[in-house]
């Protein structure tokens, strides 16, 4: 793996509840080096955004948390730790599309889903750490469907590597390939690379600047998405023309 530290301290567990609860215990009795990456191909209670499971069949999948010390971005700015996250991934498919000669459209849906034209591949899930209004710790988890090509019917919008390329993905040589995205956009963060990462992150939106019936509190809101706020919320244009913010208790894309 050519990485500086991304992956180079891996810790494989043969099962575990969730390699991110696994990796904050870790956080609460020692301090991992940088990079660390637990992972895992049989996770039992994965866990999702807006307190969903994340489901994944045995030996079929990446699921796997990394440990990062972004102590140089202001807590109030920890989104940028989702948006370097999304687009990691997004390289990724696109490395793969590109290896395997198909062409799809690889968006980020708000805040960090990653989709391949309207179907979900990967999940992220954040759990920062917070202390001293410093960001301490991140603890960064990805779940990216490889070789599953079954999903339960309650997750009717899911895809996998296998069900697009059809073909099988050898999962350790995408977790390697993934440090690789991942640490180069890393980087790029600590170099202060800021306006780069947010416009990329605001280009390859789902559904940006279309007009869209977002679910809004139980009703329907006609709008469109007009970008990202520094601390993440949603901006949404209404016909009106005015412009509302969301976080992600309040909206369903
Ligand atoms: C989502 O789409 O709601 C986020 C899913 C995140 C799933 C990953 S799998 C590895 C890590 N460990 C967890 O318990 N969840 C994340």
């Amino acid at each position: 793996m050519k990485t500086l530290f991304t992956g180079q301290n891996a810790i494989h567990l043969h099962t575990v509840d969730s390699t991110n609860s696994y990796a904050i215990d870790l956080l609460k009795q020692i301090k991992p080096v940088e990079g660390t990456i637990i992972y895992t191909f049989n996770q039992k209670n994965g866990r999702g955004q807006r307190g969903n499971t994340w489901q994944s069949e045995p030996n079929k999948n990446v699921a796997l948390s990394l440990i990062l010390y972004p102590q140089f971005i202001k807590p109030e700015s920890q989104f940028l730790i989702s948006k370097i996250t999304a687009l990691a991934i997004a390289d990724l498919m696109s490395a793969l599309l590109k290896e395997n000669d198909k062409t799809h459209e690889i968006r980020i849906k708000w805040p960090n889903d990653v989709y391949i034209d309207d179907k979900k591949i990967a999940g992220i899930l954040i759990e920062n750490n917070i202390n001293n209004n410093a960001l301490n710790s991140s603890v960064i988890g990805i779940g990216i469907n490889v070789n599953q090509e079954n999903f339960e019917k309650n997750i009717p919008n899911a895809i996998s590597l296998k069900l697009l390329l059809n073909k099988e993905f050898d999962i350790v040589q995408l977790i390697h390939q993934l440090c690789e995205f991942i640490e180069a956009r890393y980087l790029q963060l600590r170099a202060g690379k800021m306006d780069k990462i947010n416009e990329e992150y605001v280009n390859q939106l789902f559904l940006f600047n279309q007009w869209h019936a977002f679910k809004c509190n139980g009703n329907l809101l006609n709008g469109k998405i007009i970008g990202v706020s520094a601390i993440g919320k949603l901006k949404i244009e209404i016909e009106s023309g005015e412009v509302k913010e969301f976080d992600l208790k309040e909206i369903n894309t």
